[in-house]
């Protein structure tokens, strides 16, 4: 390796964000040469052939994927010695991209499980990667207080907001303890870290994602266009305009909020990981593709009308439940069914279609809390984006595309019909 080549390591590569760096490593981002090899850690299998990441040549980073790594499988320096003897080459990593979470019913045990999974890598690293430099992962608005109904703090939220999160809801988010872990650890080291707080995450998986809202309301207005004549294999092709109401009450539909997608994402936490000075020392930056926040109700009419029908507003008029509901919590009666019982309804027409990946890498775990984001989300969360603009990174682009991006993707994947 020349001096100023980097060794990227991915942790989640197969995750929304962590498929997002490496295809964006691998398309050489920011410019050739800056990285020379890539290792990409998953803990599920992957055929590298169903990556869908591009395929690079002899001038291109190297490309290591190395799956069924389970970081709760040891600790300390049994897994250090694990992870090293996996790897080609762990002494010559200078980037650490740590995607990784893991959901847990009870939040607690959540926060340690992911705590004790970070701790393991940032350890196994001090100790085999001398030349280490950054270290970059992603928070998210639950680090705002956004699962306590109604939200916790008056948008737009502000980084400096997350030091006055109240201790007890704290306690339920992993992301204070691993700002406490990296800052004694870098400690007087010759490596520093980042954060960054996106709020939904909008981006490709080829495996699935726990959740991954695009996918969800994807694979649902995939089944819905086929059912009503819209779209590819659909029986009888209907001209009729089809009209699907946005799936929540009109308070999630009109709040504001700032998405992102992955890719935006992905790009930052390398930009930030190249500029240590500007962007490093425990920083925290929000993060979203556009200043201007959005509403689900905006989108709804653009995402519907990729798939041949016309999204409307909310059946839902009710907003008895307006800011009671907790994260995951849904009506007692919603006017039609929510998207991920859709789903399992009619699931079925994806395998009769050829879409095996639809029903074996959906959206898992994750299908109660994405069907609740319309009914659950009735308050503004937006972030202010002042922060991230000032260190010279990429400018707004319109939060429609990512959206849009990951459909086609999906359907070359063969996650929607
Ligand atoms: N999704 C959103 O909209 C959203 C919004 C705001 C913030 N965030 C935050 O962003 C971060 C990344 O989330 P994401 O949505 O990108 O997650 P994701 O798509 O569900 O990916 C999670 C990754 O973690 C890996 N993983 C889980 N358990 C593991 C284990 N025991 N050992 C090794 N790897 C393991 C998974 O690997 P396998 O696939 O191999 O199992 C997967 O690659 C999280 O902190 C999340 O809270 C997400």
């Amino acid at each position: 390796m020349t001096e100023q080549s980097n060794h990227a390591i991915v942790y989640g590569a197969s995750g929304l964000v962590g498929w997002s760096i490496v295809d964006q490593l691998l398309k050489q981002y920011p410019e050739s040469g800056t990285f020379s090899k890539i290792t990409a850690i998953t803990n599920r299998p992957l055929d590298i052939s169903r990556s869908y990441w591009p395929e690079t040549d002899a001038t291109g980073p190297k490309l290591e994927l190395v799956s069924g790594v389970d970081l709760r499988h040891a600790d300390g320096p049994t897994f250090a010695e694990s992870l090293k003897d996996k790897l080609e080459d762990i002494a010559s990593v200078t980037h650490v991209y740590y995607l990784v979470f893991t959901a847990i019913a009870d939040d607690i045990e959540e926060v340690d499980t992911n705590l004790r999974m970070m701790r393991n890598v940032i350890h196994a690293h001090e100790r085999f990667s001398p030349n280490l430099r950054f270290v970059a992962f992603p928070g998210g608005t639950r680090g705002y207080g956004i699962y306590v109904p109604g939200g916790t703090f008056t948008p737009p939220l502000q980084e400096d907001m997350v030091s006055n999160l109240p201790p007890d809801y704290a306690a339920t988010v992993v992301y204070p303890a691993y700002r406490k872990l990296l800052n004694e650890a870098s400690e007087g080291k010759s490596w520093t870290w980042c954060e960054v707080c996106p709020d939904a995450i909008i981006g490709f998986t080829p495996n699935g994602s726990q959740f991954s809202l695009a996918l969800h309301w994807a694979q649902y207005l995939s089944l819905y266009a086929f059912n009503h004549g819209k779209g590819p294999n659909a029986p009888s092709a209907q001209d009729a305009i089809v009209k699907i109401p946005f799936p929540g009450n009109a308070a999630g539909a009109n709040s504001l909020f700032t998405p992102a997608s992955s890719q935006t994402i992905a790009r930052f936490l390398v930009y930030a990981s190249l500029n240590p000075d500007t962007c490093g020392q425990g920083n925290l930056f929000n993060i979203a593709d556009h200043q201007k926040p959005c509403t689900y109700g905006e989108l709804w009419p653009k995402l519907a009308e990729w798939f041949g029908l016309e999204g409307v507003g909310p059946a839902d008029e009710s907003e008895s439940n307006l800011n009671t509901l907790k994260v995951g919590e849904l009506p007692d009666s919603t006017a039609s069914l929510p998207p991920g019982e859709y789903i399992s309804s009619h699931k079925e027409i994806f395998l009769r279609h050829g879409c095996e990946n639809a029903v074996t890498a959906g959206v898992g775990a994750g299908h109660r809390q994405l069907d609740s984001v319309g009914y659950w989300l009735t308050f503004d969360r937006q972030m202010s984006l002042e922060k991230i603009r000032k260190t010279g990174f990429e400018g707004d682009k319109d939060p429609v595309g990512a959206w849009i991006e990951s459909f086609e993707m999906f359907r070359k994947a063969g996650l929607i019909l």
